[in-house]
């Protein structure tokens, strides 16, 4: 089997764990990141197996020195990455007006610029055949009146995700903005929905693991996903 190395930021719940749940069993060196220490064990007791190695950094992205600790303890041990899952984000509400704006400000720093500067202290370990995962959302491409500051994080990092496929096909590495619909996970704690009106969080995970496993020479640039009743406005 061919050694394939990943990092999943956001890793120790909802999406981020549901998709190492789902590429763990193909990957050999899996680095795993989120603020939380325990959460990131708790993970790492699930995932563990035999021919697997995992490294948990715990590490707050919405720091500077976070993303460059990710980054430079990424490098010490696997200078060449395979698979990048860019998910850690938040959603928080608030208007635009009346409201503080350092809801906006949070969500502009850990939804994109975060994923930025990982990116950018990444580069030089992607190769061809590479791939990354930026997590977005239906939120990219619709704003929510009410609760705009999460679509304007969304569609910014949606111009980013644009420019980062321009600049990897040339270096072969493929790059797909996932956007999924509402989502069962830590956000949606105590709604009173019934099961099937939000996605599981796995729904997400499998479509990531198809489009993977599209050859090479194809790539699923954009993957929308929703609950069969739509978004929740
Ligand atoms: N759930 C939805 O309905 C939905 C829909 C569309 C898109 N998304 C996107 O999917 C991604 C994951 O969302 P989710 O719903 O799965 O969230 P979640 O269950 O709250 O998980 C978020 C993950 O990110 C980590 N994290 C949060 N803040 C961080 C920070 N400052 N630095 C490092 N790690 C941090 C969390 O661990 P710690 O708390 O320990 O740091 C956790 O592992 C986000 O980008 C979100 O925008 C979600």
């Amino acid at each position: 089997m061919k050694s394939i190395s990943a990092l999943i930021t956001g890793a120790s719940k909802g999406i981020g764990l549901e998709v190492a749940k789902r590429f763990a069993p193909m990957v050999s060196e899996l680095h795993l990141a989120a603020r939380g220490k325990d959460g990131l064990q708790k993970a790492a007791r699930l995932l563990q197996r035999e021919g697997l190695t995992i490294h948990l950094h715990t590490v707050d992205l919405t720091t500077d020195h976070g993303v460059e600790a990710l980054a430079t303890g990424v490098k010490e041990s696997t200078p060449k990455l395979d698979l990048l899952v860019n998910n850690a984000g938040v959603f928080l509400p608030g208007t635009l007006v009346g409201e503080s704006s350092c809801n906006l400000s949070y969500m502009m720093n850990l939804n994109v610029l975060s994923h930025c500067k990982l990116l950018n202290k990444l580069d030089g370990c992607f190769q061809r055949g590479g791939y990354i995962f930026e997590m977005s959302s239906v939120a990219a491409r619709k704003l929510f009146l009410g609760k705009p500051g999460y679509s304007i994080s969304k569609q910014a990092q949606g111009a980013m995700i644009e420019a980062l496929r321009h600049e990897m096909r040339p270096r072969g590495v493929r790059v797909t903005s996932v956007m999924p619909g509402p989502t069962w996970s830590n956000s949606w704690e105590g709604a009173q929905f019934p099961k099937e009106r939000l996605l599981d969080a796995s729904h997400v995970a499998d479509m990531m693991f198809a489009a993977w496993q599209l050859p090479q020479e194809a790539v699923l640039e954009e993957l929308v996903i929703r609950p069969f009743d739509g978004d929740i406005e």
